[in-house]
């Protein structure tokens, strides 16, 4: 036990290697760099569109032509990602527009290629801003997520973005057996070096309020919580995980993120392969709406809240921040 005496010993005391900043990285015990960053990007239909996002200040909703200049920036700052979500121009019962081999994913994912064949593009896999019902699979005629159903358009999708040459694809549906159904679609096709990065614990979070209306994805009836995960459950989720890597994921994710660094560092402890987390739309907004009216110093909360998920044992770290925060590394 650290008793009074103990921790005026000299051979308790802890701040001699803080004393200067050269000393204070020499011990540094994680690190932050662009790299970790994959940056989320709302793709929609039509030409110099750039629609501001109401609660996320600094995010867009960008027409293809637009995409060009934005990889530039992206690239330039040293983001080795990006994750595209489409904006669909129509809805129906079956998520048509998901596997429209003309939809404006595929569309993205060409014209990013064609400007920065190194960025790698990973693509969300999920109907609910393709589906009439906002749900993120197939409605049986009783109202319920139907799972099975449901995969079968969660693999027409996912190869429907390898063959539009996407790095990575990243199912967020919450279905079981995803992994695996869109790992044998994509083998079969021959797409066998298209990676999968599961959403594997991915909670029924009221955090993704702020990116519902960006991707116009709110479910029009009941919610997400018979597929997402419960937020009171930790130990569940190294069981998704572990079933997402037995299904072939390459790499697994937990998302929201700050409210769930214990659920990051768990699913660490579990597994090898690469970690991500999702720094969510929700926590997006806090961050900007705090700094807007001054009450937090945004640079430096925004780059403590990152690192605090490297700590916590993520590898990759998706979020809206990440041009900001490369900048501000790059200053710094
Ligand atoms: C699609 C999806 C969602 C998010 C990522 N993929 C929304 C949801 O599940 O309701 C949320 C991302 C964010 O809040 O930034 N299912």
């Amino acid at each position: 036990m650290l008793t009074r005496e103990k921790a005026l010993d000299v051979r308790y005391r802890l701040r001699r290697l803080r004393r200067t900043r050269t000393m204070r990285q020499m011990v540094q015990e994680h690190t932050l760099r662009p790299d970790d960053f994959i940056y989320p990007l709302f793709v929609q239909e039509g030409t110099q569109r750039r629609d501001p996002i109401g609660a996320m200040p600094g995010q867009f909703r960008l027409s293809v032509d637009l995409l060009p200049a934005e990889i530039e920036l992206i690239s330039r700052l040293g983001i080795p990602a990006v994750l595209l979500f489409g904006i669909s121009p129509y809805k129906d019962a079956r998520a048509s527009y998901a596997t429209d081999r003309e939809g404006v994913v595929p569309k993205a994912i060409r014209a990013i290629k064609r400007t920065n064949p190194d960025l790698v593009v990973v693509t969300d896999v999920c109907v609910c801003a393709y589906t009439e019902h906002g749900h993120c699979g197939i409605i049986r005629e009783d109202g319920y997520v139907d799972n099975d159903s449901s995969l079968t358009v969660l693999a027409e999708m996912a190869l429907t973005h390898a063959e539009a040459g996407a790095d990575i694809v990243a199912p967020s549906a919450m279905m079981d057996g995803q992994v695996q159904a869109i790992r044998e679609k994509l083998d079969e096709a021959g797409f066998t070096e298209t990676a999968i990065m599961a959403y594997s614990a991915k909670y029924a979070s009221a955090f993704y309020g702020p990116f519902r209306e960006a991707a116009d994805s709110a479910p029009q009836f009941g919610d997400r919580r018979s597929y997402q995960m419960d937020p009171p459950n930790a130990r569940e989720a190294v069981r998704e995980v572990l079933a997402d890597v037995a299904q072939g994921a390459d790499i697994v994710m937990v998302k929201p993120g700050l409210a769930y660094l214990d659920v990051v560092h768990r699913v660490r402890e579990a597994v090898d392969v690469p970690l991500a987390v999702y720094n969510v739309s929700g926590e997006y907004s806090m961050l900007k709406a705090a700094a807007e009216k001054g009450w937090i110093d945004e640079r430096a909360v925004g780059l403590e809240m990152l690192m605090a998920f490297r700590r916590a044992g993520a590898d990759l770290i998706i979020t809206y921040l990440a041009k900001e925060a490369a900048q501000w590394l790059k200053d710094s």
